[in-house]
């Protein structure tokens, strides 16, 4: 992407709003999933650094656990943060953090209602996705000021999909319902991308139970587009993925000559 299609010094509008109020139960016992470490680092810090290393960004909001605000407001403190973009010449990245909510919903909600005036791009990254490459940051923010309402980074899938009948009991036999044609399926990551009104109207107006924001914008009958993700912007949710996240940092290390 060419540095005339990013927001100029005085119109960098682009804040992201991170929800790390998740117990990340999956993970096993410890401290919440987003304060794990990586390589000694917590994985929220990890994902603070990804979102603001892109230039367009110029807000960081963390949205904390509801007993936890102070704990990660010391922790941003007394890690480095690219406080200034890499180039030096699109002014500061701020950060702030707010208490999160009981759901991942109402916690995005919350971020939202902490956004200055003037902020009309918003970004929602998983802080679980630690490890997201600054060039899918950018793609995601190139799309939405091209005019997408909502643009989510996604990859084909390797595994074929199968919809069951849930079974009440754990582990035992499920029905198969469907198995939808494995081309036109994606995963889909984080960050997100939305044009802010459209966020913020989705986050009014659906109730429903969904897993990610983009799909609040589908229930309001906008367009959702999909642009390519990452492989190394998985996310980190049982303890084999702590495993690759590690090895991905490394190879990094390597990569830059440590
Ligand atoms: O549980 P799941 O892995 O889908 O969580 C995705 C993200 O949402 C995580 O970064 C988690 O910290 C966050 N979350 C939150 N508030 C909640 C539940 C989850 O911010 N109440």
């Amino acid at each position: 992407m060419s540095d005339d299609s990013r927001p100029s010094p005085s119109g960098a509008r682009t804040a992201v709003v991170i929800p790390a109020a998740g117990r990340g139960v999956r993970l096993g016992p410890g401290a919440p999933k987003a304060l794990r470490a990586l390589n000694g680092t917590p994985m929220l810090i990890h994902a603070v650094r990804a979102m603001a290393a892109s230039r367009a960004v110029s807000l960081v909001v963390v949205v904390a656990p509801p007993d936890g605000a102070a704990e990660v407001k010391a922790l941003l403190d007394t890690h480095a943060l690219p406080g200034d973009n890499p180039s030096g010449s699109w002014g500061k990245t701020d950060f702030l953090v707010v208490p999160g909510g009981d759901s991942r919903q109402e916690s995005v909600k919350y971020g939202l209602d902490a956004l200055p005036p003037g902020i009309d791009i918003v970004l929602v990254h998983d802080a679980a996705r630690p490890l997201v490459p600054v060039d899918t940051v950018d793609a995601v923010i190139e799309a939405v000021r091209d005019g997408a309402p909502a643009v989510v980074p996604a990859l084909p899938l390797a595994d074929t999909v199968k919809e069951v009948e849930p079974s009440a009991v754990p582990g035992a036999p499920e029905t198969v319902v469907a198995t939808p044609a494995r081309a036109r399926l994606r995963a889909v990551q984080t960050p997100q991308g939305f044009d802010r009104d459209t966020l913020v109207r989705a986050h009014e107006t659906v109730t429903d139970d969904v897993t990610d924001d983009a799909g609040m914008v589908e229930q309001l009958g906008l367009q959702v587009v999909v642009v390519p993700g990452h492989e190394e912007a998985f996310k980190v949710t049982r303890p084999l993925d702590l495993v690759l996240a590690e090895a991905v940092l490394a190879r990094r290390r390597l990569n830059d000559g440590f």
